[in-house]
């Protein structure tokens, strides 16, 4: 059996090329090595712990699945679902805070950076977000999660609880749970356009370059995007953060490496380069953005694909939840 890999997208605003780079090209390469059981899903459950407008949430959840797809995603291959569709996962987050540290989730610091943003909404969700992100995990039995950099700190406890968990309640010489590895992609940490030392983020849309973008957007972002002191085209993220940062980018585009990025344009000014890394980022994203519209246009077989995945992961975690309840004595 292949081992199975897991990873999860919130459906909270748009997607950007940070996603893309960090975590969903990864996705699709891992998904096309044959070498893993694939699961994606839509972490709307993740999602409402933020600021929200419940008009807008069932569309940004087909938003995700529809990127999925015209990303390559292939439903035949992978298991594509919905989060909030397997209740399992909250059943398994509820027994997971028996066993969680509060002092675990305090030190989080994602939960600190979002309390600090949204200050009038510090809900016990935001606080345990990441016992619901290891659910996710461990019931699946995955072994592998691809995710950008932001999330290792959420991994590593899904593993101290994984742990944690299988010292507690022993069932005869078998683990109950996989303690899972994570994937970095090649661009692991993308930065902000409008600031190098803020990662790109949701959250500071202004800084971000959206897979929706439109040619002229993406023209105008990279040109307004900021730049280091100096005018070479230089690899260097601690002098040069900026165009680091952009050289970065073109590399995940073009399959070069920050010094191949740096060759190709020694004798060029930051404007040359910046025209060229947009004209690449567009003829990039052409063909993800033609197959997203035509897939956007097909609302039944969306709906097909996600009932069929939620089928399968209903099958796979049905007889692990049993599991689990017998092993904590919920059951005979
Ligand atoms: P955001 O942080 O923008 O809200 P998500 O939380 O939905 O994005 O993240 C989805 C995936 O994209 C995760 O695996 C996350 O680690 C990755 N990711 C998010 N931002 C970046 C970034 N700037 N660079 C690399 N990967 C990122
Ligand atoms: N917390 C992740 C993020 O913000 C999303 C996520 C939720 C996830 N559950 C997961 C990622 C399980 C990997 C595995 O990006």
């Amino acid at each position: 059996m292949k081992p199975i890999l897991i990873s999860g997208i919130q459906p909270s605003g748009e997607t950007h090329i940070g996603n893309y780079l960090g975590a969903l090209k990864n996705f699709v390469y891992l998904q096309n090595s044959g070498r893993y059981q694939c699961y994606f899903f839509v972490a709307d459950l993740h999602s409402i712990t933020e600021n929200y407008d419940p008009a807008q949430k069932y569309r940004q959840i087909i938003d995700v699945v529809l990127n999925y797809l015209a990303i390559g995603i292939n439903p035949e291959k992978s298991v594509i679902f919905i989060q909030s569709q397997i209740p399992e996962h909250s059943e398994l987050m509820w027994i997971l805070n028996t066993i969680t540290p509060m002092g675990e989730l305090k030190r989080m610091t994602q939960f600190k950076d979002k309390s600090e943003r949204q200050k009038e909404n510090v809900n016990a969700g935001l606080f345990n977000y990441p016992v619901l992100q290891a659910a996710d995990i461990l019931l699946y039995d995955a072994e592998f999660v691809p995710v950008g950099e932001d999330q290792l700190q959420h991994l590593e406890l899904a593993r101290t609880l994984a742990r944690k968990f299988n010292s507690k309640f022993p069932v005869g010489r078998k683990k109950i749970f996989v303690e899972p590895k994570p994937l970095l992609a090649e661009v692991p940490k993308l930065m902000s356009l409008s600031d190098p030392y803020k990662k790109m983020s949701k959250s500071m849309p202004e800084g971000c370059l959206f897979m929706d973008d439109s040619p002229d957007e993406i023209r105008n972002k990279i040109k307004k995007a900021v730049t280091d002191s100096g005018t070479e085209i230089i690899y260097d993220s601690e002098k040069k953060p900026a165009i680091s940062n952009l050289i970065r980018i073109y590399g995940g585009f073009s399959k070069l490496s920050p010094k191949e990025v740096e060759k190709k344009f020694k004798e060029k000014n930051y404007g040359q380069f910046k025209k060229e890394l947009a004209d690449l980022i567009v003829e990039s994203l052409k063909p993800f953005q033609v197959k997203k519209k035509l897939l956007s246009k097909k609302p039944s077989y969306i709906l097909k694909i996600i009932e069929k995945g939620r089928k399968k992961a209903e099958k796979k975690v049905n007889p692990k939840i049993k599991q689990i309840k017998k092993a904590i004595g919920l059951e005979k």
